[in-house]
Formats: structure tokens, sequence, C-alpha cells
């Protein structure tokens, strides 16, 4: 059998750079380790945290049809397509985390997420609903694994078993499915009284079903600021549980709002939100990178409090690259209220993408500036 070629893999529409690779040797075991097995059937293989494609479409070259796959990322289920598109490839589907892409599978493979919850939810739904006998190959990075995520899958599997690393990769393998609760552990859920506001959180959302800090003095500056407004189109960008969304929604019955964000995990959490605080029929939330399906010139306001991550100067370009977006969907003297860690000092920049931008409130850690649209 040919090798796949992997180095045809994009990871565009996310950013791409000569050292930013569409798969990693994680990838490349997990398919091995799939490919070794004589009996392999395509319908009863499923791929969790297929970042960009990569093990869901080395499977479907090998042969494999109807391989089922769930990626947490907007812009990872496009570069999916893409890359099929242009190799060629079809006969795999794609789902949420949720029965249809579990049921009758026999053999899981996944690229261990970041988050322990993540796991736990997901480990949860493997024994939850794929076959008995189903076998979980969990792999990462050696120097992103603990021993807690083996703690994890040992809470649904009686056996897991890590592998020798390879490539500075390793595989866990987690067999023997153990009995699961009568409701699966998420969406957990949390009231918080001082906002009279519900959260609710799937494993991999942002802040869990906690009130981020960040977030909070958003909150806050939202609070003392309710009025009689006239009907206002709102955008909750990058909307994690929907906290934003969900206070402004109670707090203003007449808004029209929508909360975006590129994670499906975020999106589920934003969805039980809305219910939760009964506003699901005044907020749409969407499975967007960036907003990128909602129309220019849309939004009377904004609410964003972007990602961030110390260090890492691809997480400032994420808060840059939703700036952008912001400017475009903001119509002319629309307003953008920003939450971010003061250390950031990103008020030049939001003056320059947006326009105006004036400081409402400083706590010792956090920033919450007022841009308006040029
Ligand atoms: C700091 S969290 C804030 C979540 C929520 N707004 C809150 O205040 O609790 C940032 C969120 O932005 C989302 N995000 C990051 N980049 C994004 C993008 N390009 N498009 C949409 N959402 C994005 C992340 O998935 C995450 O949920």
């Amino acid at each position: 059998m040919p090798d796949f070629s992997y180095d045809r893999l994009r990871r565009s529409p996310d950013v791409e750079a000569e050292n930013l690779f569409a798969y990693d040797a994680t990838d490349r075991m997990l398919v091995e380790h799939a490919l070794a097995s004589s009996e392999l059937v395509g319908t009863e293989v499923a791929v969790i945290g297929d970042e960009y494609g990569a093990i869901t479409l080395a499977l479907t070259d090998a042969g494999l049809e109807g391989v089922r796959v769930h990626q947490d990322s907007a812009t990872g289920r496009i570069a999916l397509a893409r890359n099929a598109e242009s190799l060629g490839l079809a006969g795999f589907t794609s789902h949420e985390l949720d029965r249809s892409l579990l049921e009758g599978a026999r053999l899981v493979l996944l690229q261990l997420p970041k988050a322990l919850s993540e796991l736990e939810e997901i480990a949860d739904a493997v024994a939850r609903w794929a076959a008995p006998d189903v076998v979980l190959v969990a792999g990462g990075r050696v120097k992103h694994m603990t021993i807690t995520q083996n703690e994890v899958l040992g809470r649904s599997f009686s056996e897991v078993q890590a592998q020798r690393a390879e490539r500075k990769s390793r595989l866990i393998v987690a067999s023997g499915v153990r009995p699961v609760p009568d409701e699966p552990p998420y969406p957990q859920r949390a009231t918080h009284a001082e906002f009279a506001l519900t959260l609710a959180s799937h494993g991999g959302a942002f802040a869990a079903s906690r009130i981020d800090i960040g977030t909070r003095v958003l909150l806050e500056v939202l609070a003392d600021s309710v009025d009689a407004d006239a009907t206002q189109r709102v955008i909750d960008l990058g909307c994690g549980t929907g906290a934003l969304a969900a206070f402004y929604a109670l707090n203003h019955p007449d808004a029209r709002i929508t909360a975006t964000d590129r994670s499906a995990a975020a999106v589920a959490s934003a969805r039980e939100t809305m219910i939760a605080n009964g506003v699901a029929d005044r907020v749409t939330v969407t499975h967007d990178d960036a907003g990128a399906d909602l129309p220019d010139a849309s939004a009377d306001l904004i609410l964003l409090n972007p990602p961030f991550h110390l260090g890492a100067s691809i997480h400032t370009r994420a808060a840059t690259r939703l700036f952008e977006a912001a400017a475009r969907l903001l119509r002319p003297g629309g307003e953008l209220l920003t939450v971010y860690n003061s250390s950031l000092e990103y008020k030049a920049e939001l003056s320059r993408l947006i326009g105006r931008t004036e400081q409402v409130r400083r706590t010792a850690k956090f920033t919450v500036t007022r841009s308006f649209k040029r």
C-alpha cells in the first residue's frame, strides 16, 4: 500500500506558515495502529479530534469506507472538506460528539484534547454509545501528556495501557468499557445569583460553567449600563458558554442577538445556556470562524472577550483576527465592547482597526474598552 501523502494536506483557512503543519507524528501513529489490523471495517471506525483531517483522509485513502469523524473547530471542518476535495477522497461522514458518531464503533482514534474535562466527556461518550468491545486509542505529544489522562480514561475503561513513545508521541490503548452513569457528565450547569444567570458547559468549553474573571468585569460593565436602548442587533463574538449573550438577552428583551464561536463544544454549551435562561428563542448560536457567515455591517453592538494566552504569538493573532472581524461586522457608528488582560494594551490596535477607543473600566488585571466603528 503506497504511503498517504500527508504533505499535501493544508491547514487553510487556519493560519499557514512554514513551521506550521497540517498533521503530526501522533496522526501517523494512530493511522498506522489502525491499519495494522487486518479486520478493520470503515463503518466501525470513529475519529475524534482530527484537526485538519489527516487521520480520516489517510484511512479513507487506504480504502476504508464510512469512517466517522468529529472535529471541534469550524476551521478544521472546512480544512478537512477542502483537503478531501483536493485529494479526490470521499466516503467518510462528519458528526457532532453524539450517538451518531459512535454507535457500533469498535475502534475509536483520538487526538488527546488539552482539557481533562473534554477527555472525560469523550471517554464517557465512547463507553456510552460505541460497541461494547470498542477499543479507544488515544494519542498525543509526550510533552503534553500527563498521568491524569490515564486516570480519566480509567474511569470509563477497565484496561488502560500506555505504549512506548515514538517520534515524541505516545499512544494509550483503552478497552473494557465500564458501566456508565444514567446521565452523561456534560453539559454541567451552574447558577450565578449575582447576575441571575445560569451557565451550561460541555467539557471543551472555556472556563467551564464558571464565570471567568475577565467575563465578570465585562458583565459588570453591562449591568451598570442597562438602559432602555432601542432594539439592537448584537453579536457575542467568541461566545464560549454564552455568558455575555445570555446576560444581554435577559436584560434587553427586544435585542436580536447572535452568539458565535469556532468551537463546537462552545456552541453546544451556549445553546444549552440559552435554554437554561429561557432566551433560546431570541439568541441564535452559530458555529463559525470569527463570524465569517454573518453579513457585513450587520451589528449595532459586539461583545468580545478574545482568547488570551501569554507568550504564544499565535494567540495574539487570534485576538487580532476577532478585532478585524468586529470591524467588518459593525455598522458605522456601531460599538465594540472588549475586555482583555491589562498587560496586553490592545487600545492602539483597536483604535487602528475599529475607530476611536476609550477605556470604560480598569481593574487590577482587566481593562474594558468601548470602540466606535468609524
Ligand atoms: C476567552 S474565551 C471567551 C468566551 C466567552 N465570550 C466568555 O466571555 O466567557 C474566547 C472564546 O473565543 C473563541 N474563539 C477564538 N478564536 C475564534 C475565532 N476565530 N472565531 C470564533 N471564536 C473564536 C474560543 O473558542 C473561546 O470560546
